[in-house]
């Protein structure tokens, strides 16, 4: 590893991007406890910069190389397409990366990302945050468990208002230049991440989308019907739609052969209920689902925890960008069956 650091030296942090995922990212890094020294910040927006830095101690640069310069590991919180020149420079400048998702508009670019920053020999992470969702952990840990048998078929169901409204205060998930496509790439990269995380690869797919709104190129509905390697089967329904009750909502069901589990609430503290063979049940939420799943934490409760500590350890973090290739593939290939009109394709 380049960029060592003992348990003495805190990691220094620079942010690029001081919008709604920099915010989150700054909160938690504090609530996390890890060993941070807050470096600089840099927002073409510089109110947003200025607000930003007032709120967490950064201090406000007048350009990206000078937040790199004087950073050991920089957060990349821009708008998508921004995400990969940032990458380059962040890494050729041999420093630790923390790359929000979706890394790139295509497999290829994230590909290439994920090998400059292997190359390069720093710790780099992607922002696909369910990784770290009690909720998600112990829905693994039911899966898991022999009682369970296989997973048969999964139903995963995310809904949201269209980003472009609302808290998410934005414009640029409507043009396709920022943003690079629409729910799917831009939202359900998190559902897909998390159908390899709960049942594994995806073999073969066939998928639709379409687009109420009319922002070009921004869909705003995505189904996929999935096969996965091991032979279960899934699907996938993804829509950005104007109901402003309902801002981020996802309904997993996961049938095994001998249990239900469904994944119902909030992406972190559920709750997440089960039903098995022998008319056992159970359900676990909010506190106690968190200390339930402890243990499968490795002590990294929240994803940037978790990046300055395997930072100072020197070792290499979780999900990392390579975990976020894989993702980029089934939504490629599910963009790829929409353009031949749900024609099944391979990933
Ligand atoms: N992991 C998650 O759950 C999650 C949630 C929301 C957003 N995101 C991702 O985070 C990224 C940002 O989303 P957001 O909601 O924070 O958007 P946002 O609009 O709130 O903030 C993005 C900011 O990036 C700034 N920016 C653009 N180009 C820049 C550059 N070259 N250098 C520095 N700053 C630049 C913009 O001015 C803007 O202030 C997107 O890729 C999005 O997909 C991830």
């Amino acid at each position: 590893m380049s960029a060592q650091h003992t348990d003495a030296a805190p990691v220094r942090i620079g942010f690029l991007g001081a919008g709604l995922i920099a915010t989150y990212h700054s909160k938690s890094l504090k609530r996390s406890g890890a060993p941070v020294a807050r470096g600089g910040v840099y927002d073409p927006h510089t109110e947003r910069a200025v607000a930003f830095a007032a709120a967490s101690g950064h201090t406000v640069h007048d350009s990206e190389d000078q937040v790199i310069a004087d950073s050991d590991a920089v957060y990349i919180c821009t708008w998508t397409n921004e995400h990969s020149r940032l990458l380059a420079k962040v890494v050729a400048a041999g420093k630790h990366v923390f790359c929000e998702k979706p890394l790139a508009f295509t497999t290829g670019e994230a590909l290439q990302m994920a090998e400059a920053a292997r190359a390069a020999g720093i710790t780099h992470q992607v922002g696909l945050v369910l990784r770290r969702s009690p909720a998600y952990l112990w829905a693994k840990h039911l899966v898991d468990d022999p009682t369970a048998g296989r997973v048969m078929t999964v139903v995963f169901r995310d809904d949201q208002f269209i980003p472009i409204q609302g808290h998410y205060a934005s414009t640029w998930r409507a043009d396709k230049t920022l943003v690079g496509a629409g729910t799917l790439l831009e939202h359900s990269i998190h559902d897909v991440d998390m159908l390899r995380y709960l049942v594994g690869d995806v073999r073969r797919l066939s998928a639709h989308t379409a687009n109420f709104h009319g922002h070009d190129g921004i869909e705003d509905v995505a189904t996929s019907s999935l096969r996965f390697a091991d032979g279960a089967t899934g699907t996938l329904t993804s829509v950005w739609h104007d109901n402003l009750a309902r801002p981020s909502l996802r309904r997993v069901e996961i049938f095994c052969e001998r249990r239900h589990i469904v994944i119902e609430g909030d992406d972190w503290y559920g709750p997440v209920s089960w039903t098995d063979h022998d008319g056992a049940t159970g359900s676990i939420s909010g506190d106690e689902l968190t200390t339930a799943v402890d243990p499968m934490r490795d002590g990294n409760e929240n994803p940037d925890g978790e990046f300055v500590r395997a930072i100072v350890e020197g070792r290499g973090a979780t999900p990392d960008l390579f975990t976020a290739v894989e993702a980029h593939r089934i939504v490629d290939a599910m963009y790829a069956s929409a353009a031949a009109d749900g024609a099944a394709v391979d990933v």
